[in-house]
């Protein structure tokens, strides 16, 4: 266990802001036979006023979490494909790019991202500790080292392909505790004119939706301009760009280099200016969200008893990790939600974690005749609904807790 009273990067001790009890793993998606043998562990989220960092006091060790059968695939949504393509325009537009250039992935799980440069055949390497999903990554031909990145796995790349014009990941920088030597192993890799490109989900979303689902095991960070600032500004770089992104409910884009190398964009402190207007590097704002999240608790636990009470079932839709928080933190059972449908083949025919709330092919969806769908995924909203437009058309009703519990209209 990764244990941190104090903050991981300043030092300085962290105020606690919500605790969400015993939480098992977000993606333990497991069998009947190993109910008795699940993992927890005491899941609370802190604040550090010099840093900014938003983080948990506890997080599980990464093999825990990432190892030959970690659960998350990227290239199972078509929208995030879109998406991936949109990060590789981005990054090959860049004034520093050319054919020549390096391109490293931190994390790049299927291959979602590097399949666009391995397919032109540029260069890139992704390193990535997941055995499974770095398997279907090597099938698209994408070049990916077998590991959690470190000092060795940054000394093999300089061995093989030399220093990186780009180092770039998404929803991985936010995984990683030891945020400290991770920037250090950045710094050697990149060349002098070299960029940090990254997104992850951004604290001011989750602060102003109270979509605390965000917060689980693997999240050890939620990240903001001011913490991302503090963190690089540490290693004489400095953030030059941020890019608001939709993906995952709200996320951020920040694009780093070193000190004085690039103009820095008018929207840096565009960004900076709106946190502090809106006060997410506060604890009083933390507070209020603190308030926020078990109000989000009690009015989603009425809402699905109310439902039960009136004779109707409630069924779930998408396991994500994200469901985890919310199903442990509220103490939902199969009795207020049934079953889960998703598309993912590691998690059908399993039980979700915690709460052991079946896991069933999205396939039989259209033959449920259930009008109650809690819909997990609210992320990818627009692609389910598209996917599921004959449940909507037929009376079924969507049920979220973004921005607050209800149906949605
Ligand atoms: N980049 C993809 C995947 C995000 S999931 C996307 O945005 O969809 C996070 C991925 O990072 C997982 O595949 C996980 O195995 C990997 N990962 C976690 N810790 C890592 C580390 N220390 N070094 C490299 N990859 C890591
Ligand atoms: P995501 O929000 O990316 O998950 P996480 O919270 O784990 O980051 O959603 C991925 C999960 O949602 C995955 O279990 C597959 C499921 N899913 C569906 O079942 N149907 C869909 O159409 C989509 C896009 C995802």
């Amino acid at each position: 266990m990764n244990n941190k009273k104090n903050c991981r990067v300043s030092g300085n001790p962290l105020s606690i802001i919500t605790d969400f009890g015993n939480q098992p793993l977000g993606n333990g998606f497991l069998n009947e036979d190993e109910f008795n043998s699940e993992y927890f562990f005491h899941m609370q989220v802190g604040f550090c006023n010099k840093s900014k960092l938003f983080q948990l006091i506890d997080q599980p060790e990464p093999q825990k979490m990432f190892h030959e059968n970690y659960a998350f695939y990227s290239s199972l949504s078509s929208h995030m494909q879109l998406h991936f393509k949109e990060f590789y325009n981005f990054i090959s537009s860049q004034e520093n790019y050319d054919r020549d250039s390096l391109v490293v992935e931190l994390g790049c799980n299927d291959g979602i991202l590097l399949e666009n440069f391995s397919k032109k055949n540029l260069p890139h390497v992704g390193v990535e500790p997941s055995k499974n999903v770095a398997e279907v990554a090597e099938k698209k031909n994408v070049n990916v080292i077998q590991d959690f990145f470190n000092e060795d796995t940054v000394n093999q790349i300089l061995k093989t392909y030399g220093h990186a014009e780009f180092f770039v990941a998404a929803n991985v920088i936010c995984h990683i505790p030891n945020i400290i030597e991770l920037i250090q192993n950045i710094k050697l890799l990149l060349s002098k004119t070299g960029k940090v490109i990254f997104e992850d989900p951004y604290l001011g979303d989750v602060i102003n939706k109270t979509s605390y689902d965000q917060i689980y095991d693997e999240h050890v960070f939620l990240f903001s301009a001011h913490s991302v600032q503090y963190m690089f500004d540490l290693f004489e770089m400095e953030l030059i760009d941020l890019v608001p992104q939709s993906t995952h409910g709200g996320s951020m884009r920040y694009v780093i280099a070193n000190k004085g190398v690039y103009e820095v964009s008018p929207v840096v402190t565009r960004i900076l200016d709106e946190e502090k207007l809106t006060g997410i590097d506060t604890i009083e704002k933390l507070s209020e969200f603190d308030k926020n999240v078990r109000n989000s608790r009690k009015n989603l636990v009425s809402l699905l008893e109310k439902i039960k009470s009136e004779g109707n079932e409630v069924v779930g839709y998408a396991a994500t990790s994200k469901s985890t928080t919310i199903l442990n933190y509220c103490n939902i059972k199969s009795d207020l939600i049934s079953r889960i449908y998703d598309t993912t083949p590691q998690k059908i025919g399993k039980f979700s974690p915690g709460m052991h709330i079946p896991i069933i092919d999205y396939k039989y969806f259209k033959d449920s005749d259930c009008k109650n769908t809690f819909l997990f995924a609210w992320n990818h909203f627009n692609e389910i609904i598209e996917k599921e437009e004959n449940y909507t058309r037929s009376q079924g009703k969507w049920i979220t807790h973004v921005p607050k519990i209800g149906f949605i209209k």
